[in-house]
Order: structure tokens, then sequence, then C-alpha cells
């Protein structure tokens, strides 16, 4: 079986992977083999394919050239954190904040859903690169999938290619992602749009084995196995065993009308804001400053030998948020889609075009939304899903940084933390040091949104926004973090920004997007030592004259200070609410925590009930 397997595709000569595949084939019994080479043929063929199947909507080739639009199944829309599971082989590696299984039995029981699940579906074999190919920050994993549209998203996504095999070469690493649709076509039957396994969904991951197995969802990170289970749950377990980061962030450029360039790092949660961040345009007065993306998504974070630390984006493609994108908030998002592009769960026009939430006023007649109908508008229910995607290329992006596939990474000056909050948190403010940074990370709270299935708009703790994506116990993350910045000789600065807080009226208070240059530019020059600060309860905080307010007369000093102020009570709660995390990992959690949720209770304490940057003097 082996030798013959061999014979057909000779492609490699990898024996590791040509047994796992063998043994994959044996068990999940598809109908035929096909190696997936990374072409544009390919491309183009498994495209074919999706409209035939009636899962691909060809859009206006006038409009939106070379695109398509989906929509999935309404079970399978967004990743499955109550079943996604990390089996490490002692359940304290898992941690409190994932859900575990003993390997054996995680095993056993997927052996049997496995069993023919992909009779009458053929299964592709996927080799890929996290990084630019032959990077040596790069890590190289192969994907068995039944799903065409997984083979044309990870073609977007991530580097695929006979080129990864010859690097690979016969005895080289891989990590195993094996995914399957989880629904079997019987002979002669006809295929549905969208498959997937409505009731049973596994996302599974072995961290000591470093491999992943994926059963009965298509979307997003369920289904494109580079993204969140290997460059974040798989590699944070390398990355830590190892000695780097694996993060949940985005890594932008930044240059000054000085043409200084600085390079940042930024974790929001989902759906918050990276991708907006890094593809920022300023408004016209600071049209001096130029802001170029290296990543939207995901970075991987090595020290160099100069004691900088160097990131590179393991990804090739962005799977976008589409609701809330318009010329306005990211018009380089939209000049990105506008070509080439795969659309999922948005709405779709008479004429063939792509329409969701926020990319206009008027909603265009007679669209059919996500559900594949003629929207109703007495319905009530939005065009688009909430958690629509769009999956492009990287390169079609006009402010891709020039050192984006730079084998070598870009060094990270600085990391910004950010969560969704409407009260509490202050519109930016600087940690005092690595260890008060990691603190901060490690107890950011965020209003959760719908790029994970279930609940929405509940505060909940988010470390790092990494709390779905931490492959181990979350508390030896603070610990790597913590150990990661004593070991560097001057570890970058940690600042935390909130673009979400809301006024009495319940409206964004700050205007955001293009506007977010003001707060990166102040981030800057305290990076450089250039800008002033005031010390506050936690932290240190821009005066209102250290931001640049050119172009923004509307937003008044009152309007800033509201922001910025930190309000006694609140936070009292909020460092409750510290503890409650702390107490569900006290095992592991880092001494220092104790100690700096004191001090941070002591300094509000001694600070008035509303703590302003300029209190009101008598
Ligand atoms: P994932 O891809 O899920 O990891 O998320 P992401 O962080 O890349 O999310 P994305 O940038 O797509 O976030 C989109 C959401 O954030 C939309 O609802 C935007 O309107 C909102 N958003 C982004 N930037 C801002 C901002 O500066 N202010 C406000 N109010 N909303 C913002
Ligand atoms: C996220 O949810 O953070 C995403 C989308 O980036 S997904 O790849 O589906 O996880
Ligand atoms: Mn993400």
């Amino acid at each position: 079986m082996f030798e013959a397997t061999k014979a057909k595709i000779m492609k490699t000569n990898n024996a590791a992977l040509l047994q796992w595949i063998d043994e994959v084939k044996t068990l999940v019994k598809p109908d035929q083999v096909k190696w997936c080479d990374g072409s544009k043929a390919e491309y183009d063929e498994m495209c074919n394919l999706l409209v035939q199947k009636g899962t691909f909507i060809k859009l206006n080739e006038q409009k939106r050239p070379n695109s398509f639009a989906c929509f999935s199944d309404p079970s399978d829309v967004a990743r499955v954190e109550d079943r996604t599971f990390i089996c490490s082989r002692k359940k304290e590696n898992a941690g409190p904040t994932n859900n575990w299984m003993d390997p054996v039995i995680m095993k056993a029981e997927l052996n049997k859903v496995m069993d023919g699940a992909m009779k009458g579906r053929t299964m592709y074999v996927i080799p890929f690169s996290m990084g630019p190919v032959g990077s040596p920050m790069s890590q190289i994993g192969v994907e068995i999938t039944d799903s065409e549209y997984v083979v044309v998203n990870m073609h977007i996504m991530t580097r695929v290619g006979t080129l990864v095999l010859e690097i690979l070469g016969d005895d080289g690493n891989f990590v195993k992602c094996l995914h399957t649709v989880g629904a079997p076509l019987q002979a002669g039957k006809q295929d549905v749009k969208w498959p997937c396994n409505p009731t049973l969904k596994y996302i599974v991951h072995y961290p000591e084995e470093k491999s992943i197995v994926s059963y009965g969802s298509g979307y997003g990170g369920n289904a494109l196995l580079g993204k969140k289970c290997f460059a974040l749950r798989i590699a944070s377990n390398m990355a830590q065993e190892e000695g780097w980061l694996a993060e949940h962030m985005l890594i932008m450029g930044v240059e000054s009308p000085e043409k200084e360039k600085t390079y940042l790092a930024a974790a929001f949660p989902s759906a918050c804001g990276k991708t907006n961040f890094a593809m920022l345009i300023p408004p016209k007065e600071f049209s001096d400053w130029k802001i170029t993306t290296v990543g939207d998504d995901i970075a991987w974070i090595k020290p160099g030998k100069d004691g900088q630390l160097y990131a590179i984006n393991p990804e090739a493609g962005y799977f976008g948020v589409a609701p809330g994108t318009n010329e306005k908030t990211n018009p380089n998002a939209i000049k990105t889609i506008a070509k080439n592009t795969i659309f999922t769960n948005v709405g779709v026009t008479p004429d063939g075009d792509v329409w969701w939430e926020g990319l206009s006023k008027e909603v265009p007649k007679d669209i059919i939304d996500w559900s594949g109908k003629k929207w109703d508008p007495a319905s009530g229910k939005p065009v688009a899903h909430a958690n629509s995607r769009f999956t492009v290329a990287a390169s079609q992006n006009p402010s891709l940084d020039p050192d984006w596939e730079n084998p070598n990474g870009v060094p990270i000056a600085a990391f910004i933390f950010g969560g969704r909050r409407s009260t509490t948190v202050p519109l930016v403010y600087q940690s005092i040091n690595w260890a008060y940074g990691v603190y901060a990370a490690s107890t950011m709270g965020s209003e959760t949104t719908a790029a994970a299935f279930g609940e929405q708009g509940k505060v909940r703790r988010d470390p790092f926004a990494m709390l779905p994506f931490c492959g181990y116990h979350i508390a030896d993350y603070f610990n790597h973090w913590l150990q990661f910045g004593r070991d560097l000789p001057s570890p970058p600065r940690i600042f935390n920004v909130n673009w979400f807080r809301k006024d009495e009226q319940g409206n964004f208070a700050w205007p955001g997007f293009g506007d977010n240059i003001r707060i990166l530019k102040w981030i800057i020059q305290r990076v450089k030592g250039r800008a002033s600060a005031v010390e506050s309860p936690i932290g240190w905080m821009p005066h209102y004259e250290d931001i640049d307010w050119n172009g923004l007369d509307s937003f008044t000093k009152k309007d800033f200070d509201k922001l910025m102020t930190i309000d006694r009570e609140a936070w009292k709660q909020e460092l409750l609410s510290h503890a409650e995390l702390f107490e569900r990992m006290y095992d592991k959690l880092p001494k220092e925590y104790i100690f700096m949720r004191e001090l941070m209770l002591s300094s509000l304490w001694r600070s008035a009930a509303q703590w302003k940057l300029e209190p009101e003097t008598v």
C-alpha cells in the first residue's frame, strides 16, 4: 500500500508523510487522492468545480473580477470554542482555559467518527509553508482535506506548492493537519452546497505530537488549519519549548515624516480591529505619515542576535471581517478586495456584486442575504452574517510593507494590546515596565464578538487576545512572557488601547480608524523617548497636549479627558475580575501577579473617585 502510493505520486520520498497519508486514506476511505501543487491552474480548476457544485457563485467579472461568493450552512459560521480541544498527555498542561481530553481516548473517539468520513469525496493533500518558503522562521505543514473550499482558501492564506515538498526533503518535520467536513457522500447522491456536520464538530490538537485533527466544520479557523490551529495553538507550544512567541497579533510599519521607520505588533481579540489598524490610512493632516502592513492576524516573534525582536507574518493572505468595512473605515481593504477574492456569508446583489452592513448606507434592492434567499427588509435580520469574511492575497494590499516577506522578519519596537470595552478602560496608557505590561495583557478584558460561536457582548478576560488560541496552560504562557522579557537586554515598551469606549448615549466616544494614528504617533514618540506622559494609577498616559490634534477640532479637551478618566469603583471591579481569573490558575500563576494586583489596588485606593488627567483645582 505504502509503496503503491509512493509510486503513484512521486512528489516526495518523505517516509513519515507518505506513511501518514496511507494511514489516513485507509481510515477515511476517499474515492481518490489528489496532491495539490499550488498552481493557478489548480486554483481555477477548484473554483470551477465549486461553481459546478453550487457552492460558489461567480461574481460579476466587470465589477469583481475572478471573485466568488458562497454561503455556509447556518450551523457553520465561526470558530467553535466549546468543541476545540487541547489533548496534551497531562491535563494540567492544557490548563483551565482549554477543553482537555486524554489523547488516547480522543484518538479512539475520532477513529470512530473518521472511519469512512471521506467516502464519495476526493482527499486533497496540501503541502504548505507558514512563513516565506525557506525562511529560517518558517514551518511546514501538510493539510489533508476533503473540501475544495479549503483548498482554494489555503492557496490564498498560505504558501502551497511542490517547492514546500522539496524543502521538506526526505526526513524533514511537518505539522500533520487532518481535516474533513464530516459529511460522507453516498454514491449517486447530490452533494449539498456547504457540506459539514451540523451536529458534530471536533477541532483537536495534540501538542506533543504537533498534529491537528478537525472534523465537521468547513469554516475559517476550524478548517483552514494553518491559521489558528497550527500558527497559534501548535506554534505557541513550539514557541514555549524553543524560546520564541506565537501571537494573535498584527504587524505594522510606521514611517514618520522624517522617514524614520518603526515596526509594532498589536494584539486585539477577534473582530476587534487588527485588520483595520494594520491597513490604517491617516487623515490628510497626517499625509506625511505612512502605515505599511506586514500582517493582520498572526505574528511569530524571535529574538535576534542583536537583542532585538524580529517578527514574521506566517500567513500569505487575509481572512478579514467584512461587516463595517467601507471606503471610510478601511479604504486599503476595499482596494485589496477589488478582485481575486472569495467572500463567505456576505450578501449578493442582483448584478453579481457583494454587500454587507456598513459597506454603504442603503441596502441594494433585491439583495440575496447570507441564507441564500432574497432578503426581507421586514425580517430585522442582517444581510451579511456578522462574522462574514473575505479571503484575499496579501499581495493585493496597496499598503503592503516592502519587507513583509523578509525571511528574517522585521524588528519590533513596541507591543500594543487592546480589547473592546465600552467602559472603564481608557483610550491609551503605557505600562510602566515589561512585567506590568505582561500583567495588563494577561488581564485584558473584551466584549465577545460574532467571530466565535455563542453569546455576544459580554466582557470576558481574553489574555493577550489568546484565550481561544493558547495551546497550553495559560499561566505557563504568562511565565513564558515574563521570562522572555527578562532575557532581553531592552524589551519593547508595552501599551494598552481601547478604541471602543462609549459615551452616555451609547455612541463610540473616540472617532477611531484613521484617527488612531494620533495615538500611534504618541506611542512611537514614547518608544523613542521623545514624548512626555502623566503617571496615572494604572500606568503612563499622554497629556492632552501630547497628542497631535491637527484636523480634529471637533474633538475637545473635555472629550479627551472623559476618555481618559479612571473610575475608581469600576477599576476595583476590574481588579476583582483579575482575582477571579487568577484563582482559576493559581497552581501556575506567576507570583508577581499577586503583588502587582495589590500595588494597583493601593494606587487606586489613594486616587480620586474619578481620576482625571487634569484634576480641577480649587
Ligand atoms: P480577526 O480576524 O477576527 O482576528 O479580527 P480583527 O481584529 O482583524 O478584526 P477586524 O479588523 O476585521 O475588526 C473589525 C471590527 O472592528 C469591525 O466591527 C470594525 O468596525 C471594528 N473597528 C476596527 N477599528 C475600529 C476603531 O478604531 N473604532 C471602532 N469603533 N471600531 C473599530
Ligand atoms: C479569529 O476569529 O480571530 C479569526 C478568524 O481570525 S478565524 O480564522 O475563523 O479564527
Ligand atoms: Mn484572528
